[in-house]
């Protein structure tokens, strides 16, 4: 089983020092930086947008995975693109097949990754199965989207391994990201239910040394 990757959220550091944040990621090597987009109509929190991604690329090499809690992706996508994200993840909720084609061919033409999200209570879309080769990750929330801090929702896990086991019937490479409440006690076992990479907030930005959770 190759080692799961991890994905700090930012939103749950000191907002009044991202660039502190994604220091202590990068010192700590974390393998990309998990940046949460929040609209407030999407999910009920208002976080940043475009502009703070790209004052924050200027400090960081890693690759900035960005999760778009937001009704509109397709009117904000370019904006994020410019702003140096590398992965877009996109929420199933606000989609149809078609739409997320258009979303697809955007960004693959300026060589960007593409993510489909899905909220706790949301299965993969029947277009999604469909597509399964455009993707690039697929993020499972265990949380309802909005807030850190919340914990895992262990209702979810069936759909996690259902995801993995479809995944890899259609033997594809999408990378299954797990995202809210994973703590250090639980991560070991998303990575056995199919999860490459956890995304984690509270697990290290509440902690005393962040580095060293990352750890
Ligand atoms: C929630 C966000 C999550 C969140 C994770 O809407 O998508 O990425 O910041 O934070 P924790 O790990 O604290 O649940
Ligand atoms: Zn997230």
């Amino acid at each position: 089983m190759p080692p799961v990757r991890i994905a700090p959220s930012i939103l749950a550091g000191d907002l009044g020092d991202l660039k502190g944040a994604v220091k202590d990621a990068v010192e700590a090597r974390a393998d990309q930086i998990h940046l949460d987009v929040i609209d407030g109509h999407f999910a009920p929190n208002i976080t940043f947008g475009p502009g703070t991604v790209k004052a924050l690329r200027r400090k960081c090499d890693l690759p900035f995975d960005v999760h778009l809690m937001i009704d509109e992706p397709l009117r904000y996508l370019d904006k994020f693109v410019e702003a140096g994200s590398d992965i877009l993840t996109v929420h199933a909720e606000v989609l149809t097949g078609r739409a997320f084609d258009s979303i697809h061919s955007a960004l693959r033409s300026r060589r960007k990754k593409v993510g489909l999200a899905l909220k706790p209570s949301t299965s993969l879309p029947s277009w999604a199965k469909q597509k399964l080769d455009k993707l690039d990750a697929v993020i499972v929330m265990t949380v309802n989207p909005g807030f850190s801090g919340q914990a895992l929702d262990r209702a979810v896990l069936p759909k996690l391994e259902r995801i993995a086991r479809l995944l890899c019937e259609k033997g594809v490479r999408v990378d299954l990201e797990v995202d809210g409440g994973v703590e250090i006690d639980n991560a070991g076992e998303l990575g056995k239910k199919g999860a490459n990479v956890v995304v984690a907030g509270a697990a290290v930005y509440g902690k005393s040394d962040p580095g060293g959770a990352i750890r």
